[in-house]
């Protein structure tokens, strides 16, 4: 039967990316000890207010249709919530309720970039970045992200790629795998560069709410002057431990949202009205659980920091921020998809190698940071362990 060119483009996509992990799954299925450091999630439930807001909507009898581009309610609990966070008025109408960052990303992709259109972004990148692109049609343009850098992508980088198919400079900040916040001078310098190729800014900020003590969160958003082209994407994911509830949004300008809104009903026709409700509950005030995980990730970063740097040669990339580190592993010899496949096999550990992320992490692995205090101590003694048989014993 016939495909379209975009199943076939998006056909090898994925699969790969994830062996390790689902190889780490099955292996514990099978009754083997693995610690599990490839994937993170939240480390505590969804907090109980939200799900009681949620079963009370459900009573209510909140299971109708909803609007197309988000519940009334909803899309002013989080146009309060931008001002109160950006400190400029943003208003109802520039709000679209979509379920997760990940929908999101999608329908505002596929309203900006085309066939034809380039995007640039960072590699490494989230692993879904490229496969969305992809599935729009348009090319992207990936800009290495460096170690001495701290991993933040510099802005002379991607002035050096635009051309006049640039459509969009695409950003994450707070950044998986790096770890890696944007400062207020990155974000500056990169909206000037928008504004002065009248392109789309848009920001990926899911972990907006997990940055480390040191560091600070500065949105494009809260800038006057790229307004009319910065577009944010978040959810209640990880801020609120509830990546299941799918319930995410976009912020841009009005014009945008609805220049967007045939595409959302083309393949959604609105979100759930009892997600919505609870949601809008849920960002009335800072999350009451993000606080805690960026202070016990923070921790285990540098207790991985410390283990790692004191006992091994391998480094480890402090993140600034979000559930992940990043570990340099050329010392052991071996490239980080090969050190992946040998730690689980030979160490009992799965961790992600750098290459699911893109291309320029060929000799690193992400280690994730948000398996309990115990299960992650024991993974990190077992790395040490396998690095002193690898000939990378400090
Ligand atoms: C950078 C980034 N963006 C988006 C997502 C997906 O978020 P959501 O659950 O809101 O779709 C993730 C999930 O891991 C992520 O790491």
């Amino acid at each position: 039967m016939k495909y379209t060119a975009a199943a076939d483009r998006l056909r090898s996509t994925g699969a790969d990316s994830w062996a390790i992990y689902r190889r780490a799954k099955q292996m514990v299925a099978d009754g083997i000890d693995v610690v599990e450091m490839a994937i993170g999630e939240p480390d505590v439930p969804t907090p109980d207010f939200i799900v009681e807001a949620t079963v009370d909507a459900l009573h209510r009898g909140r299971t109708d249709y909803a609007a197309s581009l988000g519940e009334p309610n909803l899309r002013a609990a989080l146009s309060a919530r931008y001002t109160r966070t950006t400190g400029r008025p943003i208003t109802d109408d520039q709000i679209a309720c979509l379920p997760g960052t990940q929908t999101a990303l999608y329908t505002v992709m596929r309203t900006i970039a085309g066939p034809g259109d380039e995007v640039i972004l960072g590699d490494p990148m989230y692993a879904t970045y490229g496969p969305v692109i992809a599935a729009c049609g348009a090319t992207p343009i990936p800009v290495p992200l460096r170690a001495e850098r701290g991993f933040r992508i510099d802005p002379a980088d991607i002035e050096a790629q635009i051309t006049p198919a640039t459509t969009t400079i695409f950003l994450n900040s707070p950044h998986n795998p790096t770890g890696a916040v944007l400062t207020a001078h990155d974000v500056r310098q990169i909206g000037e560069l928008a504004r002065n190729h009248d392109v789309w800014l848009v920001a990926d900020e899911v972990y907006e709410e997990l940055v480390f003590a040191g560091s600070t969160f500065v949105s494009p958003l809260a800038d006057p002057d790229f307004a009319d082209r910065t577009i944010v994407l978040n959810s209640l994911s990880k801020s609120h431990a509830a990546p299941g509830f799918r319930s995410g949004w976009c912020v841009g300008p009005a014009e945008f949202c609805e220049r967007m809104r045939p595409l959302s009903e083309a393949f959604l026709f609105g979100s759930q009205p009892f997600i919505a409700d609870a949601t809008a509950v849920a960002v009335q005030a800072p999350s009451p659980v993000a606080a805690g995980m960026a202070q016990r990730f923070a921790a285990r970063a540098d207790r991985l920091v410390d283990a790692l740097h004191g006992q091994t040669q391998l480094l480890v990339n402090r993140p600034a921020a979000g559930m992940f580190a990043l570990v340099d592993v050329s010392s052991t010899s071996m490239n980080g998809l090969d050190y992946a496949n040998d730690l689980l096999d030979n160490g009992g550990v799965a961790v992600m190698p750098g290459s699911s992320f893109g291309s320029t992490l060929g000799s690193w692995v992400r280690v994730c940071l948000t398996q309990d205090d115990p299960a992650f101590d024991t993974g990190v003694e077992r790395i040490v362990a396998h690095a002193h048989a690898n000939g990378a014993g400090a």
